[in-house]
């Protein structure tokens, strides 16, 4: 095998030097707080079971799907999916990627075209910048769910020209942040989006099947129509794969002629698209009871924070995903292998994944965790700072 190019061995090199070296981690059976399976849906064996009768029930079964979406890979599931789908999250289309990240990546690259102005959330996903990068269109990041510094950028870049016709803006921003849990206030989004006749883009990744009846945030907050498109995601609290784009039909037909990410790919397989909607199925008769305990264990477990003097160190949310700052690489590693010595599950999310100096420990709260688990990892914090 052929040995690495010494750039990349000096990068790699230096990854280790500030300790961010990322490893591929094993499979572990401590206390989850770190996966996105915020329902418990990936481990739940009913789905699996309702899998197993959609696809007996859809005649047809192949083990994969032979081909793109647009050659022989479009089978019977995926319309039925798609309409399921639309009628849901109260979308006129939904389109089906074969994840988030590809689905953020077909719809940023083609659809804002030269010229074009994106506006996003300084802390928006990988997935939306890498997608933003491949596009033509020239980008500006606002700060944090700032609304003032989005407003004054938009003007800013607008001043001294007369807004040619021909010109679109994109508005982009998460519903619930990946990394902090927390969420941007839709509704002034969305009026300011009217008042510039920006396109407002929603990734609902973190949203998706917990909020608006098992719907998403925009759902619950009621502003579907106001919405250019929406990206849901169904790795997260769907427990399953892929994602979709909610939109227009004309948005939906753009994105099958134009989205490289959905048009050079092989299609999901029947499997995996009856497992998308084997975890809707589910959601519909034992999604209120879940959302019910994930919303209880996110209440105690703030109640935790307040009453263990630990406020101050959390970033305010009222999600699944409750960061604590540990400012540094080496101590949030350091921290964070302490509690999974004693039995939970907690990552270190590091630089350059987050920005520097705000290292964190990510703790993910699930509908099945017990409020004894929750107790003991937050008085597990407080043992390793006294030590
Ligand atoms: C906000 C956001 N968007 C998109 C993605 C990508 O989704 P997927 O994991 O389905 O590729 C993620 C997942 O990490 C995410 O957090």
């Amino acid at each position: 095998m052929g040995k690495l190019p010494s750039k990349l061995e000096s990068k790699l090199a230096e990854r280790s030097a500030n300790q961010s070296l990322r490893n591929l981690p094993e499979e572990t059976d401590r206390v989850d707080f770190s996966s996105n399976d915020y329902l418990g849906f990936a481990r739940e064996r009913k789905i699996s079971e309702m899998t197993g009768d959609l696809l007996k029930e859809n005649g047809k079964q192949r083990h994969g799907a032979g081909g793109s979406r647009l050659l022989s890979g479009n089978h019977a599931l995926y319309p039925k999916l798609e309409s399921f789908l639309a009628q849901h999250h109260q979308a006129d289309a939904a389109l089906v990627f074969n994840s988030g990240y590809d689905a953020n990546l077909g719809l940023f690259s083609s659809v804002p075209q030269r010229g074009d102005l994106v506006f996003y959330d300084e802390l928006i996903h990988a997935s939306i910048r890498d997608g933003i990068k491949m596009g033509n269109a020239k980008s500006y990041k606002f700060s944090h769910k700032d609304i003032q510094d989005l407003q004054s950028k938009l003007e800013m870049s607008l001043r001294g020209q007369s807004r040619s016709l021909e010109i679109e803006i994109y508005i982009v921003t998460e519903s619930v942040f990946s990394m902090d849990g927390d969420s941007p206030d839709l509704k002034r989004l969305v009026q300011l989006s009217k008042e510039f006749n920006a396109h407002l883009i929603v990734d609902e990744a973190h949203a998706t099947g917990i909020y608006g009846d098992g719907r998403d945030l925009v759902c619950e907050l009621g502003l579907q129509d106001e919405i250019f498109a929406r990206v849901i995601t169904f790795g997260k609290a769907m427990g399953s794969h892929g994602a979709a784009i909610l939109g227009s039909k004309d948005l939906k037909s753009y994105l099958v002629n134009f989205a490289r990410s959905l048009i050079y790919t092989t299609a999901l397989s029947s499997h995996s698209v009856a497992g998308i909607l084997a975890s809707y199925q589910f959601l519909e008769t034992k999604g209120a009871d879940r959302v019910k305990s994930l919303k209880k264990n996110i209440k105690y477990f703030k109640e935790l924070i307040r009453e263990e003097g630990l406020e101050g160190d959390f970033v305010e949310s009222d999600s699944a995903v409750h960061c604590l700052i540990v400012s540094g690489n080496q101590q949030a590693k350091m921290m964070a292998g302490h509690l999974q010595e004693a039995g939970f599950d907690v990552k270190p999310i590091l630089s350059p994944t987050v920005k520097l100096g705000e290292e964190r420990l990510r703790f993910c709260l699930h509908a099945f965790n017990t409020e004894a688990e929750m107790s003991r990892v937050l008085g597990e914090i407080k043992k390793y700072r006294s030590r």
